[in-house]
């Protein structure tokens, strides 16, 4: 199995290597680079990000990498080549794509993402769970984001390829994304390795707004400091540097509410404040927030704050949330 793994790092590293020429030297890569440079990506991050090219082209890794010594099963058993339905032979699953290596936190390839250059679907193709890759367990750039994030002590979780790459351009370089998917635990306990204050930048659409939950409270029951910046009009954080820049973006974090508080007013502007229904109700849809909280002590200082907002005493809410966890009402 050791060995398999070992020559699995080794066929992601020469793929790279070859998507990475074709978009530097090959004709075809030039789509790609054109690509590039119309979504205001410089040669340098493209660098940094091992960003390559997989050509229109049934078999340009099948052939190659057979060339240089590799079996069709083992590109299969990686996902990078597909046997073909029905019938012999195999082909490669990227194809006219520009395409964004994943790699560990050590800075080694272990999968790929491709976009394709238009609006075909799916826009975004990827490497499928393989013995080098478990998509819940790792999070895109943290290779280079991971010193950045240590200096600064803040971590920006966003949600795409392209966030990450835009947030990099412009001088953000503490961002990694979950890749479309909700944050696993796995992927939190590795953050957390990094910093303890995270700020979760997903899309403002209602993915992005569900799966800001699912992530601030995975984060929060992990003890981190987390923070929430919901982006307007569905907006994603690439799409706000191209339009805004990266100085309006700052502005906006530095205001960023703690999760709690996003949370809170999530729910304020639902059931409104006064009833007493809307008062009960807020509280219970709360309550998994607060109960996530580790430390006692801010607990408690949460549950302070939020008795100051809705008008209650905090020994309510504290009753409250005792017989909620113990599966009452
Ligand atoms: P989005 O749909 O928000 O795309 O998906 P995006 O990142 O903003 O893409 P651009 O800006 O149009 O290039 C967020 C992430 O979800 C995953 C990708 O990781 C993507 O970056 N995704 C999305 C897929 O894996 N496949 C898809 O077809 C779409
Ligand atoms: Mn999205
Ligand atoms: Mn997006
Ligand atoms: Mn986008
Ligand atoms: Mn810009």
């Amino acid at each position: 199995a050791r060995r398999m793994i070992e020559k699995g790092r080794a066929l992601h590293k020469r793929t790279a290597e070859l998507f990475l020429q074709c978009l530097r030297e090959d004709p075809q890569g030039r789509q790609g680079r054109e690509y590039l440079h119309k979504r205001g990506v410089s040669d340098q991050v493209a660098v940094a990000f091992g960003l390559g090219f997989a050509p229109l082209q049934w078999e340009f890794l099948t052939k190659q990498l057979v060339q240089e010594g590799y079996s069709p099963e083992e590109l299969e058993r990686f996902g990078l080549v597909v046997r073909r339905a029905g019938g012999e032979g195999y082909y490669d699953r990227f194809r006219n794509r520009l395409i964004f290596p994943i790699f560990d936190n050590q800075g080694r390839p272990i999968a790929f993402g491709g976009r394709v250059l238009g609006d075909e679907m799916p826009k975004y193709l990827n490497s499928p769970e393989t013995p080098l890759y478990k998509k819940g367990q790792q999070l895109y750039g943290l290779h280079v984001a991971g010193p950045s994030i240590r200096e600064k002590g803040l971590a920006i979780l966003v949600e795409g390829y392209m966030d990450v790459i835009a947030c990099h351009q412009h001088g953000i370089t503490q961002a990694v994304a979950t890749l479309g998917t909700a944050l696993t635990a796995e992927q939190g306990r590795l953050l957390l390795r990094y910093s303890s204050s995270i700020l979760i930048l997903y899309d403002g659409d209602r993915a992005g707004i569900a799966a800001t939950e699912k992530a601030g409270l995975i984060l929060t029951s992990m003890g981190a400091r987390v923070q929430v910046l919901q982006l307007q009009d569905g907006m994603d954080p690439d799409d706000f540097l191209q339009s805004q820049g990266a100085e309006q973006l700052w502005k906006v974090i530095d205001k960023a509410p703690s999760y709690f508080e996003y949370r809170y007013e999530q729910v304020r502007q639902r059931h409104g404040p006064t009833s007493i229904q809307s008062k009960v109700a807020s509280i219970r849809e709360l309550a998994p927030d607060l109960l996530a909280i580790p430390s006692a002590v801010e607990q408690e200082a949460t549950v302070q704050w939020l008795a100051r907002q809705v008008g209650l005493s905090e020994s309510s809410i504290v009753e409250e949330l005792r017989s909620l966890s113990q599966g009452g009402p």
